[in-house]
């Protein structure tokens, strides 16, 4: 069963999760960290990077996956998520981790590709999975009715998440209409799970996601089946949870 926490900002909310980050890799140096992309992560890397570097954090030994990486995107492009990935993180680390995967959205058999990451995520073992969340309640890019069962898979974006994310992009014949995402079942198979929020704009998904069944039409409700999930927000993604449905950190 998931519990609900709140910061009071952002900042709080990033520190608050790289110390738990790094705190795992001090225990085990080869964690296999599962990451996430979006807005909701500058925090979280920001301050993972100047609490690692103050360390001197030794990441030689873990391995991160991504969620998820547009379709029709080179890795070069400012919105792909392994130009995201670059540039908000890995760059800033003076230890890099022993490999950093994105699913291979470039790569001529897609379907091959996805079937490889999720064989590769079975394989090394999630340990800890970061995730944002959509406006539409997606995890990773798995809209609402994507099945509780799926593995990573090439997935059509919806007009609302088409909507969400052209503000990244100044030509919006750019944004991509497809991506491949890790599959519910593989996020499901991490062995701890954290997903953050954000935001005024997070309010009202945060809030429906509290009072909601675990149903497929809201595909972060799946957490609530999970054993170990967190769901950490700030005060402003919290605004329309019930008080007494918080801790705060
Ligand atoms: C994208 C990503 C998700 C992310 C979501 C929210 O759609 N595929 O993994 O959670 O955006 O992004 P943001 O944190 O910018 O609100």
């Amino acid at each position: 069963m998931s519990q609900f926490y709140v910061t009071s900002t952002p900042e709080a909310l990033g520190q608050h999760v790289s110390a738990l980050l790094i705190n795992k890799i001090q225990q085990q140096p080869n964690l296999v960290l599962g990451l996430a992309t979006g807005s909701t992560m500058l925090p979280v890397y920001a301050s993972f990077v100047r609490l690692a570097t103050s360390l001197n954090l030794d990441l030689s030994q873990v391995t991160t996956f991504n969620l998820d990486e547009y379709i029709g995107l080179l890795p070069s492009h400012p919105q792909s998520y392994t130009y995201f990935m670059q540039h908000q993180l890995f760059n800033h680390l003076k230890s890099q981790p022993k490999q950093c995967l994105l699913p291979k959205s470039q790569a001529p058999d897609l379907q091959a590709e996805c079937r490889n990451y999720s064989a590769a995520l079975k394989n090394f073992g999630l340990d800890i999975q970061l995730l944002g969340i959509g406006t539409n309640g997606h995890i990773g890019f798995n809209e609402p009715l994507t099945s509780f069962a799926s593995r990573t898979h090439i997935v059509e974006l919806s007009n609302n998440t088409r909507q969400d994310n052209s503000r990244f992009f100044t030509n919006k014949d750019e944004m991509p209409t497809h991506a491949v995402s890790m599959g519910l079942a593989d996020i499901m198979e991490a062995k701890e799970v954290l997903l953050l929020a954000t935001g005024a704009h997070k309010a009202a998904i945060m809030a429906e996601l509290y009072a909601s069944q675990v149903t497929e039409n809201l595909p972060a409700s799946i957490l609530k089946n999970h054993p170990q999930a967190k769901i950490i927000v700030d005060e402003q993604a919290a605004s329309l949870i019930p008080a007494a449905g918080l801790i705060r950190l």
